[in-house]
């Protein structure tokens, strides 16, 4: 993986500009770092109560279709969706978090669904695994805001999606000053420019957008996009 240690140098406490230094602060700083959370925190019943995950997903999916779920945690998400590609579709499910992969892997083989669903523990900035236009549907639900490298994940995103493909980005809207993780809304604006925009919305605490890729399908309006947040 290649990380550019200058995104993670945490601007408060790397005055010096000392690489060496840098690299302590990088260690001990959790600003600089990505963010792992516990699965309890990820799935738990007031979250299934609340925001179903099959329903959320659905729409995107059918039988047979090709998703990448990246930063997946330990398959909130991942699992409905194997269930609703069926055994004639695939799942690449990837986190950086060794725990959350182990969780989604027990849970995968509990239900079997360990034919579709290819968990690997790898940063949304390196989806080797996955080919090139390959996928159908990338789900990136709050990882660019979970991450430094967000240029490195967005580019797998485009890498990985078929020309036809879509993908569903979403990022929080609550996140610390100075923190590189964060996507502000400058941010996510210029995100949003490098892709068509099939639909996007924001609650209140996150923005989302419905995306493909700029080399594939034509540019629909946003106003005769669906405004219905998923
Ligand atoms: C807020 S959670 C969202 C999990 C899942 N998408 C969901 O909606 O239930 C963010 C996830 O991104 C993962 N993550 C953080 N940095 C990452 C990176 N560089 N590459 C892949 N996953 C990452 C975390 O481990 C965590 O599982």
């Amino acid at each position: 993986m290649v990380v550019n240690l200058e995104d993670r140098m945490c601007p408060k406490r790397s005055r010096n500009g000392n690489q060496e230094w840098n690299l302590v602060m990088q260690a001990t700083c959790c600003k600089t770092k990505d963010r792992h959370l516990p699965a309890f925190i990820m799935d738990n019943f007031v979250r299934r109560r609340f925001s179903p995950p099959k329903q959320k997903v659905s729409r995107f999916l059918s039988a047979g279709s090709v998703v990448a779920d990246i930063g997946c945690g330990p398959g909130y998400f991942t699992i409905p969706m194997a269930e609703l590609v069926g055994s004639t579709g695939k799942v690449y499910a990837a986190d950086s978090d060794p725990k959350s992969i182990k969780v989604l892997r027990a849970k995968s083989d509990a239900r079997r669904l360990g034919s579709i669903i290819d968990a690997h523990i790898t940063s949304a900035a390196n989806l080797g695994v996955v080919p090139d236009r390959s996928v159908d549907f990338v789900f990136a639900n709050a990882v660019l805001c979970c991450m430094v490298d967000h240029a490195g994940a967005l580019a797998e995103i485009k890498r990985v999606l078929k020309p036809q493909g879509l993908a569903y980005l979403s990022v929080t809207k609550a996140f610390r000053k100075n923190d590189p993780k964060a996507v502000t809304k400058e941010e996510w604006n210029r995100i949003l420019e490098g892709f068509w925009i099939r639909e996007n919305g924001e609650g209140l605490l996150n923005r989302w957008a419905t995306v493909s890729v700029k080399n594939g399908i034509p540019e629909i309006s946003i106003a005769n996009a669906s405004r219905a947040s998923v």
